[in-house]
């Protein structure tokens, strides 16, 4: 091991001392997939190989608010519900990834599989923009037998290998195997402002070489973060987070937007995600059986916090794992079944309880439903507004949606929330920090709540 990297699992065991003082936080969620100590962002790496499930998510131990090193997390689960962290697994130890191991993915391989991630270097010695200069972000392959144990990092593609049209904000690689060996997708920033994805091939997994770019003929954001593509039930789907795109009444209401474009890359195919506060950068993978989402249950840069629980030492979930499907060309998110066994017994509507599923059905016009005296959901004939009465949504207001529910489905997780309209087609998310759990219905409508039990989280410390 090099001094730097001994340094750095010196600097993250230290961080991760506090695992048992953040763990007792009174926001903490018990069935969101939660950073050990420190601050987590986007889900990386997903894959399922020998029957194990591989969720790497950015981590950044050392604080609550990202600052310090950045780096992949790591939680295993034979099932979706009993999770084990298995300790920081990437680490930003080389000259190549020296400001970060941003986000990446996986694919599996003969052998086990491959991680494939971008190697951020920010230069410190002049006044830089960072956007066209002072940055570099490397495009780096690391095999492993089992996950655990991780072979040399490999550098594939440095700042000079990319097309002269782009800025130097190029990330995100996601990797999929296809007939003629692999495909990678880049998120990028064009010179003039203009998000792109790059579409890289290769017959090895090694040597990759530009396919080509693609973008909306008309700007559509400045930048576009953590791309996936695939296709569902014959639908070819580009995912990406665009940045930058103006605010509408009902779309684009976040500082920053994710969803997907069907088919051609044009603006009139884009759906977003989520219509919540709280969703950003999600990944998707195929387990064998099913495509499967989780998404970054956060939103950075936002003019709202969550500073109740940065001050237990912690910041962000990922969301529920959702399970993809497509209908009428519409794409369905609704929870995986595995979570159906957190449900315990049925229990009144308005009981404090802080984790609980609520299904509501036979909607009349005009309902209202009040989580927590906080979060009041609207359900109107052509639009459903989500919009905060209380100051626990720290500074979260309102945002709306412009389609009729019949029904829908309530994850409540302590500070985060999840609502799933119309069997998923429709998603809305956002963090929120109440003091009391109790729901209040006024319309008709009929519901049903469920108390739900917690994952089985076992968090050890990385090792060091
Ligand atoms: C998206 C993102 C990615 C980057 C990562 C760094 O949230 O900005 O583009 O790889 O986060 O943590």
């Amino acid at each position: 091991m090099t001094d730097s990297e001994r340094e750095l699992r010196a600097r993250v065991a230290v961080a991760e001392k506090n695992i048992a003082r953040v763990k007792k936080g009174a926001y903490r969620c018990k069935y969101h997939l939660l950073p050990p100590v420190g601050w987590l962002n986007d889900p990386n790496g997903l894959i399922k190989v020998n029957g194990l499930y591989h969720v790497f998510f950015q981590y950044a131990p050392e604080s609550a608010e990202g600052e310090g090193l950045r780096g992949w997390g790591h939680y295993v689960s034979p099932d979706l519900v009993n999770w084990e962290y298995r300790g920081m697994a990437i680490y930003p130890d080389t000259p190549f990834d020296a400001d970060g191991a941003y986000s990446g993915s996986c694919v599996a391989d003969k052998n086990g599989f491959r991680i494939y991630y971008t190697g951020n270097v920010k230069h410190k010695d002049k006044n830089y923009d960072y956007v066209s200069d002072g940055r570099e972000s490397n495009t780096i392959l690391i095999r492993t037998e089992d996950g655990f144990n991780l072979d040399e990092k490999q550098v594939l593609l440095r700042t000079p290998d990319y097309p002269e049209e782009f800025t130097r904000h190029i990330r995100d690689p996601k990797v999929n195997i296809t007939e003629e060996g692999y495909s990678m997708v880049l998120g990028g920033r064009l010179k003039g402002d203009k998000g792109a994805v790059l579409l890289y091939k290769s017959r090895d997994g090694f040597n990759f070489t530009l396919d080509k770019v693609v973008s909306t003929p008309d700007k559509f954001g400045f930048m576009w973060e953590c791309p996936d593509r695939f296709t569902l039930d014959g639908l070819n789907v580009l995912s990406v987070s665009p940045q930058g795109v103006p605010h509408e009444k009902y779309a684009f209401q976040n500082v920053y937007a994710s969803g997907c474009f069907i088919g051609d890359v044009k603006r009139e195919n884009f759906r977003e995600w989520d219509f919540g506060f709280d969703f950003y950068a999600p990944q998707t993978f195929w387990d064998g059986q099913r495509r499967i989402l989780f998404g970054w249950a956060g939103m950075p840069d936002a003019d709202y916090d969550n500073l109740p629980e940065v001050r237990e030492g912690w910041q962000h979930s990922l969301t529920l794992p959702r399970v993809l499907t497509a209908k009428n060309g519409v794409i369905y998110q609704s929870p995986a079944e595995e979570v159906e066994k957190l449900r315990q017994r049925e229990i009144p509507i308005d009981e404090d309880c802080a984790c609980y599923e609520l299904q509501i059905t036979d909607i009349s016009q005009g309902l209202k439903v009040i989580l927590s005296d906080a979060l009041k959901i609207s359900f109107g004939k052509d639009e459903c507004v989500c919009s905060f009465v209380s100051a626990a949504g720290r500074g979260r207001k309102t945002r709306r949606a412009a389609f009729s529910a019949e029904k829908a489905v309530i994850f409540m997780d302590v500070s985060v929330c999840e609502v799933y309209f119309n069997d998923g087609e429709k998603v809305f998310t956002t963090k929120l920090f109440p003091d009391s759990y109790s729901v209040k219905i006024y319309g008709n409508c009929k519901a049903k709540r469920f108390a739900l039990g917690a994952y089985s989280v076992k968090i050890t410390a990385s090792e060091f």
